[in-house]
């Protein structure tokens, strides 16, 4: 029986969350944190999967899969958000989305029992949801004997992020844990890889509180609705900020990426999406000599980012985030995407 373990990274946005959604410019990069899948050919007629942080033991049926995927598609093509935001609520649906997709595409399915653990933090902000519908792809692709096709990885994963942000993810989750580094990204083109002359430091600040991605992409995309003028200015805004920081990270320069990063910041409290939590960690980073803080992902609580200047710094800065009731994760960013273990 043919197995296969992939590990895929999570993720940080530098710049662009929300607005990416609405076809603007992001930068991302995949962080040393890692989900793990595992698979396991077998003959039964169920697929079996164990969700192991959250204790979660299922069977799926092959055909089942393949008809809820393309039950994903259509509600999606006809924006039924609602329909698509109450399915989200089951931890199990965009992975058996993301299953249904690739098997779907696949010539040659077989069953098999999948075993999902992660150590990137849930609370969200950290592409934990991500990593994770890329190393379902990733490890159903690889039974078949294919080799990891980052293409094919990106665009199945994605269909389990349509799920997890109620209907219309921008890809720059999906994209960043499967190709890795840092890159730049935006919906109708794609993914272009950045790069850096040096690696930035981030310290990474967890509120504790779980982000909501979904209500704060619902929020944002209902605001746009009702007062257009004022938030397309804001995107555009957010927009120019990304396509500066792209050519401050390939110049290096850490003053004007952090500065850039508090500008982003100010455009993300205008769309309503930050939280005092947020704030807190935010003030606190700047406090202790951060170049620039952001939130970072979808907000209203989730994470934080703040850049130093050097490694005493982002000590310091790690320091002032735990004092203020926030967990500090200092880890390295722009590693590399999914990947099959033990080649
Ligand atoms: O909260 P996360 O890590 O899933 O990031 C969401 C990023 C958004 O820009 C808010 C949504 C998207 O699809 O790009």
């Amino acid at each position: 029986m043919k197995t296969a373990t992939v590990s895929t990274p999570g993720k940080i946005i530098l710049f662009g969350e929300h607005s990416v959604v609405y076809n603007k410019k992001g930068i991302a990069s995949a962080i040393d944190k890692h989900s793990t899948v595992k698979i396991k050919e077998n003959t039964n007629e169920f697929i079996s999967l164990f969700l192991k942080d959250f204790n979660i033991r299922t069977r799926i049926r092959i055909e089942e899969a393949v008809s809820f995927a393309e039950e994903i598609k259509t509600l999606a093509s006809e924006k039924k958000f609602d329909q698509i935001k109450k399915l989200s609520k089951n931890p199990i649906n965009p992975i058996k989305a993301v299953i249904g997709t690739t098997i779907n595409k696949d010539k040659n399915p077989s069953s098999f029992d999948m075993v999902i653990s992660s150590r990137i933090p849930k609370t969200g902000g950290l592409g934990s949801g991500s990593s994770v519908f890329a190393g379902v792809s990733a490890t159903i692709l690889s039974l078949s004997g294919n080799r990891i096709n980052k293409k094919k990885i990106a665009e199945n994963a994605y269909l389990g992020d349509v799920i997890a942000h109620a209907g219309t993810p921008s890809g720059i989750d999906t994209s960043t844990v499967t190709y890795g580094g840092f890159i730049e990204y935006k919906k109708t083109t794609g993914v272009k890889p950045l790069k850096i002359k040096s690696p930035l430091l981030i310290v990474i600040g967890d509120t504790g509180i779980p982000a909501r991605t979904k209500t704060a992409v619902t929020q944002v995309r209902r605001m746009l609705e009702e007062k257009p003028l004022q938030v397309k200015r804001v995107l555009e805004e957010m927009d120019s900020i990304a396509e500066e920081g792209i050519r401050q990270v390939k110049e290096n320069n850490f003053e004007m990426i952090g500065k850039l990063m508090n500008e982003n910041q100010e455009c993300l409290r205008g769309l309503r999406v930050s939280h005092p939590k947020l704030e807190k960690l935010i003030k606190a980073s700047l406090r202790a000599g951060a170049l620039g803080a952001k939130l970072s992902g979808g907000g209203k609580g989730g994470i934080m980012i703040a850049l130093a200047e050097s490694k005493a710094m982002q000590k310091k800065i790690a320091r002032s985030i735990e004092n203020t009731g926030g967990k500090a994760i200092i880890t390295t960013i722009g590693v590399e995407g999914v990947k099959r273990e033990g080649l």
